[in-house]
């Protein structure tokens, strides 16, 4: 859907151009095109202006029928972020106008603090993210373009049309975990949401093995069936392998999906509980991350292992204060059957890690409200012992503008999870610092690997869309995670 275009940008003859514009310096060195934006910038209405959008149609100066000038802000401060945000807004513009295709000029770096490369991704990321709804149960008023096209006049067309169909595959990552996030639980099952996976994941090239509840008891995942028991649909275990020729070191991907998260028996409040499907986040972005590996044919091999369950209240769900035996081996005090996502991931995380010696393991979940009121809606948090995973965490987070921020692991909260009766209990002894108790709960089980955990409870899911989102689900993590394994 994304295309190179190495048309003459004045003499095309095309339905919609859309010419970015800063406020002070120019972004292209054409002449004509150069003349043509200041003419432009003459009118009062429009300085370039970051968010400012004008149309200007059957201009004598271009071919084209009409022409978007999108408002950057000043050249120099122009970022990754503004440009994925013009892209969306282009998009969205064009749609609005049923529009089936767009030519978006990509500016050449001279002015800009980016090289070409990110230049044109960003833009390329923003307006293929804005080209998607979620169509399931609603008829959309417009649709989607068929194509965008990005102009860029260039001698090494191969290198940008290779970058350019990465981008492309790596953003259909993303909509396809936002497609089964923003599936309602009722048609999501975990048997349902295993198939699902599966069908896209086989598609794309990865093994792929579906384990259910007889086996999880056989192997003895006591932790993960205690989340599972309160509800009528039955638990799937999801391992997704991509396994490239000569490829060493694996990577091991854990991703949290509760199709359901209604607290169980400490059952959430109004309020809490309306946006619950989206706790599958971590398992959507997981397996879309795989997915895209697999398609890009990335030189890393990977494991995905993601536990699937309902946390549901009923007449056979666990209680507080019952005590269950982990995978592990150790015995966990249910001090409250809303930390249900550490229940599931600790059992599985144990044994990947044990079956797959992964040189790297990271989790992703919407584990903790605490990591929301820490961090907000838009920043993911990192909690890992290992500083230079870390790090690239928060590099890749910055450069897809997913962003993460380092939290501590500090060893005495340790403490707060001690259980008089069982090894460990699922909770902390107060409500603070709650997102940091769960990863220490995460890192007892963790063992003979370089590990992260990422809480994505707040960024996984937005009540509000923004230019190259629709409210509901972002698909964070795949863009994150696909940037961390193109760099380790
Ligand atoms: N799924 C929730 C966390 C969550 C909160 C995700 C907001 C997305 C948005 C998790 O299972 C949960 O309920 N955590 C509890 C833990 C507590 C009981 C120790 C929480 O954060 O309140
Ligand atoms: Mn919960
Ligand atoms: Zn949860």
């Amino acid at each position: 859907m994304l295309q190179l275009s190495t048309i003459d940008p004045v003499k095309s003859k095309l339905k919609a151009l859309i010419i970015p514009v800063a406020k002070d310096k120019s972004l292209f060195s054409d002449q004509k095109l150069t003349a043509f934006i200041k003419k432009i910038k003459a009118f009062k209405e429009f300085t370039g202006t970051e968010n400012d959008i004008i149309t200007y149609y059957d201009s004598r100066d271009v071919k084209a029928q009409r022409v978007f000038f999108m408002g950057m802000g000043k050249a120099g401060e122009i970022d990754g972020e503004r440009l994925r945000t013009m892209g969306g807004r282009a998009v969205k513009k064009a749609m609005s106008l049923d529009l089936t295709e767009i030519a978006v000029l990509i500016p050449s770096s001279k002015n800009l603090n980016l090289n070409q490369e990110d230049t044109m991704a960003a833009i390329g990321e923003g307006a293929r993210l804005a080209n998607h709804q979620f169509t399931r149960y609603k008829k959309p008023k417009h649709s989607p373009l068929k194509r965008i096209k990005l102009i860029f006049n260039t001698t090494s067309r191969a290198k940008y049309r290779a970058l350019i169909a990465k981008v492309n595959t790596v953003c259909e990552g993303t909509l396809l975990a936002r497609d089964w996030i923003n599936t309602p639980a009722n048609d999501k099952p975990p048997a349902i949401f295993a198939r699902d996976i599966t069908r896209v994941a086989q598609k794309a090239g990865l093994k792929v093995d579906v384990y259910d509840e007889r086996w999880l008891k056989k192997k003895g995942f006591g932790s993960m069936l205690a989340v599972a028991q309160g509800s009528r649909n039955r638990p799937r275990l999801l391992v997704l392998r991509h396994q490239p020729k000569g490829a060493k070191n694996t990577v091991a991907l854990i991703g949290k999906g509760v199709t359901f998260d209604t607290g169980g028996i400490n059952l959430k409040p109004t309020g809490s509980i309306e946006t619950m499907k989206c706790d599958m986040s971590g398992a959507a972005a997981v397996a879309a991350t795989l997915i895209t590996a697999a398609r890009r044919k990335l030189n890393t091999q990977l494991v995905g292992v993601i536990p699937i369950v309902e946390n549901m209240p009923s007449g056979n769900a666990i209680r507080p204060g019952d005590i269950v035996r982990s995978w592990s081996g150790k015995t966990v005090e249910i001090g409250n059957t809303d930390a249900e996502g550490r229940l599931i991931l600790t059992d599985v995380m144990a044994w990947a890690i044990d079956t797959f010696s992964p040189k790297i393991t990271i989790d992703m979940a919407t584990l903790t409200g605490a990591c929301v009121v820490a961090l907000g809606e838009n920043i993911a948090g990192i909690f890992s012992p290992d500083d230079k995973l870390a790090d690239a965490l928060i590099r890749a987070g910055n450069d897809a503008h997913e962003r993460c921020w380092r939290m501590p692991l500090p060893d005495d909260y340790k403490a707060q999870l001690k259980s008089p009766v069982a090894d460990l209990s699922n909770t902390g002894t107060t409500r603070w610092g709650g997102a940091i108790t769960a990863a220490l709960f995460l890192s007892e089980f963790v063992k003979d690997t370089r590990w992260a955990h990422v809480d994505i409870a707040g960024p996984a899911f937005l009540k509000k869309g923004n230019s190259y989102g629709e409210a509901g689900a972002t698909g964070f993590g795949v863009r994150l995670m696909y940037r961390l394994l193109e760099t380790i």
